[in-house]
């Protein structure tokens, strides 16, 4: 198929490149390098030894948009294109609800107008909100405490009201839970602008000696050891779970969590990751983060009996992938990293 990746530059969407040209897909990314580079396409080649076509455009930009769709014939879409940072929602409501709800409408208007059968959507489990774990796909949504998780809740309403009526289009909403980890060639990865917010890339960087220690937020969750649970899963899993939705949906709606379905503490995480990766990671206990649950895991049997996906790679593959990446992600030349990569191993 001829599948256009929007935000396949980015973190989930270039590790989403690489499995779809594996799977021999053709590959259009739209990518505004708003939160990425430029230089990733290269390495998604590098390590394809494919083809890719990329287009740097706003997916907000309805001509941009519809320009590409007049020029390929798309058979399906993956929108991953989105601002994602939780706390700078909360600061900056009115660009997330532009950017992520404008872009969904363009893309479905032009999905509508070329007729295109199929359309993926990053969504993600922060739609849950404080339902009871493990999350389960009928759960109720509950109201999400920023604008960024409402974005993905008004999203999938859209995307399920556009195919209703259709009724020849089908559409995977897809939850993520806590994507980690790298490429494991090492040359493509999490790369957050400034400090980062999330827990994984936090860790990568003390290890590295660039942040002094790590802040846990919060012992006191009703958990196996008071620090907040996720369920974190490899990057690579999850692009190939969208190869698996992407072939297997047809006829309507169809809601998948994509995670492991193993809830893992922040204390956990790291003592995994030291041992991995032989390094030390010093952490010191703050208070509680606001807006965090204290624990976030998947029910992931619907993926696993529809789409016959299952994750497969665990937590020290996470660990280490994404330790490798950080490591090396300052050689400049990439047959370093590589080779540098291939001896980690
Ligand atoms: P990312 O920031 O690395 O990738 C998003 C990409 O979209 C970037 O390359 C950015 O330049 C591009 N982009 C943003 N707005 C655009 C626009 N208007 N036009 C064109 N390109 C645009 O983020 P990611 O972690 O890869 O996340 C991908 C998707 O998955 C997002 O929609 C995100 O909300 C969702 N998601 C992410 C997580 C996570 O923890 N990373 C969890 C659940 C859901
Ligand atoms: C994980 C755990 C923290 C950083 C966020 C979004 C969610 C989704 C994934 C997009 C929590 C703890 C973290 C640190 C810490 N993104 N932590 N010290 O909050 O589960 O999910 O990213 O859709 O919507 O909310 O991920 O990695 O920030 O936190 O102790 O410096 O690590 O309290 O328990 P989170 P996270």
């Amino acid at each position: 198929m001829n599948i256009l990746v929007t935000g396949g530059a980015g973190y989930i969407g270039s590790h989403t490149c690489v499995a779809l040209i594996e799977a021999g897909h053709t590959v259009i990314v739209a990518d505004n390098l708003c939160n990425s580079k430029a230089d990733t396409i290269d390495k998604i080649k590098q390590i394809t030894n494919g083809k890719i076509i990329f287009y740097k455009i706003d997916v907000t930009d309805e001509i941009a948009v519809n320009t590409i769709f007049a020029t390929h014939q798309i058979d399906g879409i993956i929108h991953f294109a989105g601002l994602k940072a939780v706390g700078e929602s909360i600061e900056k409501p009115l660009e997330y609800y532009y950017n992520n709800l404008i872009s969904t409408m363009i893309l479905c208007k032009a999905c509508q107008k070329y007729g295109v059968k199929k359309i993926v959507f990053s969504s993600s489990a922060t739609v849950y909100g404080n339902n009871v774990v493990p999350f389960k796909e009928t759960m109720e949504l509950l109201p999400t405490t920023n604008p960024y998780g409402e974005t993905k809740a008004m999203s999938e309403r859209i995307i399920t009201d556009i195919v209703k009526v259709n009724p020849y289009m089908s559409a995977a909403l897809l939850r993520y839970f806590n994507p980690v980890g790298a490429h494991e060639s090492g040359l493509i990865g999490e790369a957050p602008n400034g400090t980062p917010n999330n827990l994984m890339p936090y860790i990568t960087k003390v290890a590295k000696g660039q942040l002094e220690k790590l802040y846990v937020f919060g012992n006191d969750y009703p958990t196996v050891d008071g620090t907040g649970v996720r369920d974190y899963i490899h990057v690579m899993d999850l692009a190939e779970g969208h190869v698996a939705a992407l072939n297997c949906i047809s006829e309507g709606v169809h809601i998948y969590n994509l995670g492991t379905g193993q809830g893992t503490s922040v204390l956990q995480l790291v003592k995994v990751f030291e041992k991995a990766n032989a390094t030390e990671v010093p952490y010191e206990i703050i208070n509680r983060r606001p807006g965090d649950i204290a624990e976030c895991y998947a029910n992931v049997s619907k993926a696993a009996k529809e789409l016959g996906w299952k994750a497969k790679r665990g937590i020290v593959e996470m660990c280490r992938d994404a330790w490798i990446f950080e490591k090396y992600s300052e050689l400049s030349k990439e047959s370093d990293i590589e080779v540098a990569a291939t001896k980690e191993r």
